[in-house]
């Protein structure tokens, strides 16, 4: 049935408690369940948005043990912060997370507001994030539905609405707003995203024997599960091929620091450009004698762009002026590079000697 469907509020009542009592016995534990603060329960759930829990856990356990408050967080450089941040990708989620712990500092004398309202005003939170913090740290009826909880929703419903629309994600946690347990609303946030990802699996493997739900689920009852959830196809993703230069110039590296804006945005990168440039090219680009060597491909899937990319070791006698020139101690310590050009790292970091071979 649809998800706006009048039957559909009584069915989501029924599952609360069986829910909460599975969870009771199955949820996992994750640090930032244990003394759920709101800082906390901010900073996870930012990285858990585009990064698995088994990857996110040490990242958080780094990032509060450097950043153990909101003041700490707002006041630490910028290198710092997305050097805590190198590897999790999608770089504004960190920058967002400092402006919004600078307006805490000034609008709320420091202290998390409460309200969801002003929750959801502050940068890079949506209502997805903004219902996690409210129902996790502040125990407000506010549902936060990710992709895992349409997922369950999706198949308890067998609902045939697609789950990639706005529109059924609002009715969604419409409908879920209504049921939530006034004392446990975190739990019951927690219970679903859950029971979706060790249950409820994508890909039509789930556990319906080990499932609370069983009983209730209407796609079980009708052996639609292999259907659900309905998505619109997604579009495909551009594909790009890129030339990457690692220059050299005696030990030391040539880098630049992309553009404020769009992909990658202020990050450090290696010299590329789009399309695959002969030598001939590369030369009139560095406009300076250069020794070449063709080295690694890599290809790097971002979530609209994939980079299909070839790298070139170069040699120069002179530094470049329109590059900064670092050695190999400083690009592996102080210098964020994207996950896109870790391969190219790799390869200078275990180079023991520069290309050249005068
Ligand atoms: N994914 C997003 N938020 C989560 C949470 N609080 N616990 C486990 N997985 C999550
Ligand atoms: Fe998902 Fe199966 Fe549980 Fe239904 S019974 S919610 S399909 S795990």
């Amino acid at each position: 049935m649809k998800t706006d469907d009048p039957q559909t509020i009584p069915l989501l009542e029924k599952i609360v408690p069986p829910l909460l009592k599975w969870y009771d016995m199955n949820a996992r534990i994750l640090p930032w369940r244990e003394n759920p603060s709101p800082y906390r329960v901010w900073i996870s759930e930012i990285m858990l948005q585009q990064t698995r829990v088994e990857a996110a856990k040490p990242y958080f356990e780094r990032f509060l043990a450097a950043l153990p408050s909101i003041q700490d967080l707002a006041k630490v450089p910028e290198d710092r912060l997305m050097k805590l941040w190198e590897g999790l990708g999608y770089y504004n989620r960190a920058r967002n997370l400092q402006k919004a712990a600078r307006i805490i500092l000034e609008r709320y004398n420091g202290i998390f507001p409460q309200e969801f309202e002003d929750i959801l005003e502050l940068p890079g939170i949506g209502e997805y994030t903004a219902g996690a913090i409210s129902s996790i740290a502040f125990n407000r009826p506010e549902p936060a539905v990710d992709g895992n909880v349409l997922r369950v929703m999706s198949r308890l419903l067998e609902s045939p609405e697609d789950i990639t629309s706005p529109a059924v994600k609002t009715k969604i946690a419409a409908a879920l707003k209504q049921v939530y347990p006034q004392n446990r609303c975190g739990d019951f946030t927690q219970s679903l995203m859950e029971l979706g990802a060790t249950v409820c699996l994508p890909n039509g493997t789930p556990k319906c024997p080990e499932c609370p739900l069983a009983e209730f689920c209407l796609a079980r009852q009708n052996n639609t599960i292999a259907e659900l959830p309905v998505k619109a196809p997604k579009k495909a993703r551009k594909q790009e091929k890129r030339t990457v230069l690692l220059i050299f110039c005696g030990d030391r590296i040539a880098i630049r620091r992309r553009s404020g804006k769009g992909l990658l945005a202020g990050l450090y990168e290696f010299p590329n450009c789009e399309g695959i440039l002969s030598e001939q090219q590369i030369r009139e680009w560095l406009n300076s004698e250069a020794e070449i060597f063709p080295s690694v491909s890599a290809v790097h899937i971002f979530s609209h762009v994939e980079w299909h990319m070839k790298s070139c070791l170069i040699q120069v006698k002179k530094e470049l002026p329109e590059f900064q020139w670092v050695n190999r101690e400083s690009l592996k310590r102080e210098i964020t590079l994207p996950s896109a050009f870790k391969v190219f790292r790799e390869t200078i970091l275990s180079a023991d000697h520069t290309p050249a071979k005068n």
